[in-house]
């Protein structure tokens, strides 16, 4: 039976304010690429050619950003979602477009190493109506939190509290048309939504088949900021080392490990060390870029220090007097030195920004 796949990409990315006022959390950029795209790849690379897409009604910020799929040679469908009312409100509103196939869900804002092929193998192979992912943590209160005894899970939580094993299910579920009974089944929760781990106990309370894998390699959910600069931390470990077309690097400069310097950057008296990349059109002048840093097009950074930190495009970093690490910079930004006596710290900050200072 053919598999399709559906990815969530509303909602409205709270927890990463106050970039997402402006932009869709599910495009910002790890390594410099929209997390979105790499649910998309995922896909695409386990054969997965029908691709649906829930997103915000009230925006078409998803689809102009994404299009219709050619770029990964899949057909890509956009569902609407009214408001955020939760997951299984995400798959309901989705089965017009499922049909009678099985298919992965798979929530936008995680991001998975290794591919798709071998959990869509053992989905295959348990003929379960429902195979879920599971992955270890340290706080699973987060998270959909599975009760495992003997080798089957008995319970499916939504955060809860005191939660009865180590594991999250992680955002990558694989279904057969059952789900569909379910998600038509419960009820709100006490927060009004309609929540998976709800759809998945109806299942297990059903004695429909439920099969699940752990996740061994990494798996994040990018759901706060240190979420995003730990997921953009792995991408760059995992990422080779590439020099694009017109790329300026001076001999005064160094560029050491995993660095990806893209087209028509320019480094000037400067050290790079990677695991890092530079984005398109990036100049960095008398400055220090360290590991896990992702800098995205058009920026630039003169006397400066940047490590452990992801710049989007167009930012300004000048003079910076302390090293810049563990920070989220959105698109346009700019960190330069206050002239002029006394020495002050001068902000021009939007809402719900946070700033540390030395
Ligand atoms: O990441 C795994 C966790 O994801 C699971 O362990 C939980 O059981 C599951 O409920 C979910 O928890 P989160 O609190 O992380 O869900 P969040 O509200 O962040 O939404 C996950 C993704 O789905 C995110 O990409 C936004 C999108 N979304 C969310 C809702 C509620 C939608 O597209 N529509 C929605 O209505």
């Amino acid at each position: 039976m053919k598999l399709k796949a559906l990815i969530a990409s509303g909602g409205r990315g709270t927890r990463l304010r106050p970039i997402t006022h402006t932009q869709n959390k599910h495009l910002i950029p790890i390594a410099n690429k929209p997390i979105l795209h790499y649910a998309i790849e995922a896909a695409a690379r386990a054969g997965i050619r029908d691709i649906g897409i829930v997103t915000n009604a009230d925006s078409e910020e998803v689809p102009k950003a994404i299009g219709d799929g050619s770029n990964w040679g899949v057909k890509i469908t956009y569902i609407p979602q009214d408001a955020p009312l939760g997951l299984a409100h995400v798959v309901k509103i989705s089965e017009e477009f499922v049909g009678e196939d099985d298919f992965v869900f798979y929530l936008g804002d995680n991001m998975v190493v290794g591919g798709l092929d071998k959990y869509i193998d053992s989905f295959r192979a348990s003929k379960a109506n429902c195979y879920l992912t599971l992955a270890k943590v340290k706080d699973p209160e987060r998270f959909g939190v599975p009760e495992i005894k003997d080798g089957m899970i008995v319970r499916v939580e939504e955060k809860p509290k005191q939660p009865k094993s180590s594991y999250a299910v992680a955002g990558i579920y694989f279904y057969d048309r059952h789900i569909f009974e379910a998600v038509n089944s419960i009820k709100p929760s006490v927060r009004g939504e309609l929540e998976i781990s709800d759809a998945h106990q109806y299942l297990i309370d059903h004695n429909y088949k439920i099969g699940y894998a752990e996740i061994t390699g990494w798996w994040k959910d990018t759901g706060k900021p240190t979420d995003l600069l730990e997921a953009n931390r792995l991408v760059l470990e995992n990422t080779d080392p590439t020099i694009e077309p017109e790329v300026e690097v001076d001999t005064d400069s160094d560029v050491a490990g995993r660095v990806v310097l893209q087209k028509g950057c320019k480094i000037k008296n400067s050290k790079v060390r990677g695991p890092a990349i530079i984005g398109e059109g990036v100049v960095i002048e008398n400055s220090y870029v360290g590991p896990f840093t992702s800098v995205g097009k058009g920026t630039h950074v003169l006397n400066s220090e940047v490590e452990y930190s992801i710049i989007l495009k167009r930012c300004r970093i000048m003079d910076a007097g302390m090293r810049i690490e563990g920070s989220l910079l959105g698109n346009d930004v700019e960190i330069v030195r206050a002239d002029g006596k006394p020495r002050v710290q001068r902000f021009m900050i939007g809402d719900q920004s946070r700033v540390e200072v030395a």
